[in-house]
């Protein structure tokens, strides 16, 4: 496995796997890798004969007051995982070789599905993601890239952009991995403490709530969100950020389930702000 925070490099190593034929399989990550980002990789492997693997955080896409200096960074760790994962190259750069000393003055923005959910709370958070995404996908020049359930709207707004943008890449989503106890499974749980972390289990309880109750015969939202509320809160006291019930191609919020819905919720628990989502389809009920 090469480890490289050269673009030269990266771009060098990707088309030598090319002209031998094998198809680059692509799993952009800000590191502190865990069984999340595994499951990513293995599905890179199981798809792809050339597995980049990128290890950056991305200063654009946290706000002044998030936690971009505190975000781990075990690089050591992370190289060790991906070697024994069969990667074939780790691009590392720096800030620098991503976005220059100046500001930045490009950017690439996906409008209106970035005004919901997360990006309603964390205004210029998915600029920053499709920026960067965009000049990794530009760099490594994958033919799938590979990306987690857990972040749906992240999902959705880099399918639109690549999409929209006549991208030369295929998004492959992969489902969520949960702890045994159901909480996703996220670089930022190491922010919880033991008493933080088991009431965020409230997080996947209330989803199941919702699941429960849609399976149940429920298809009004306002009743299923207030539901979702009452467990969040009994766990949470007062850290939810939203409960959405939502269009999964638009993100606007839904007044009543008819076919497809992302019910999707972001909880601060402590320093740790926590997003999951389930999708429910009531089409063939
Ligand atoms: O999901 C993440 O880890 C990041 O948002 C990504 C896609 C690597 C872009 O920095």
């Amino acid at each position: 496995m090469q480890i490289t925070e050269s673009i030269s490099r990266t771009r060098a190593m990707v088309r030598a796997a090319r002209e031998q034929g094998k198809h680059i399989g692509f799993v952009p990550t800000m590191g502190a890798l865990h069984v999340g980002h595994l499951s990513l990789i293995e599905a890179a492997k199981a798809a792809c004969d050339f597995v980049v693997v990128s290890i950056f955080v991305n200063p654009t896409q946290f706000g002044p007051a998030e936690d971009l200096a505190s975000y781990p960074r075990p690089f050591e760790q992370d190289c060790a995982l991906c070697k024994e994962q069969g990667v074939d190259l780790v691009f590392a750069p720096t800030p620098e070789k991503m976005y220059g000393t100046a500001d930045p003055v490009t950017w690439v923005t996906v409008e209106r599905l970035t005004d919901h959910l997360c990006g309603a709370a964390r205004p210029g958070h998915f600029r920053g993601v499709t920026t960067v995404c965009t000049k990794l996908f530009n760099i490594v020049l994958p033919d799938m890239a590979f990306f987690g359930q857990k972040d749906a709207q992240q999902v959705l707004v880099i399918q639109r952009m690549v999409a929209d943008l006549y991208m030369p890449l295929t998004i492959h989503i992969c489902p969520t991995i949960r702890e045994s106890d159901g909480l996703a499974v996220s670089s930022r749980n190491q922010y919880l403490n033991a008493e933080q972390r088991s009431q965020a289990t409230c997080l996947y309880r209330a989803l199941q709530t919702c699941q429960t109750l849609v399976t149940e015969g429920s298809r009004d939202v306002e009743p299923l969100i207030a539901a979702m509320t009452k467990v969040l809160n009994e766990a949470a006291h007062g850290g939810i950020e939203y409960v959405n019930i939502s269009d999964v191609q638009t993100l606007e919020p839904l007044a009543r389930i008819k076919d497809r819905a992302l019910v999707a919720l972001a909880v601060h628990l402590g320093p740790a702000r926590l997003i999951d989502n389930i999708l429910i389809d009531v089409s063939e009920s």
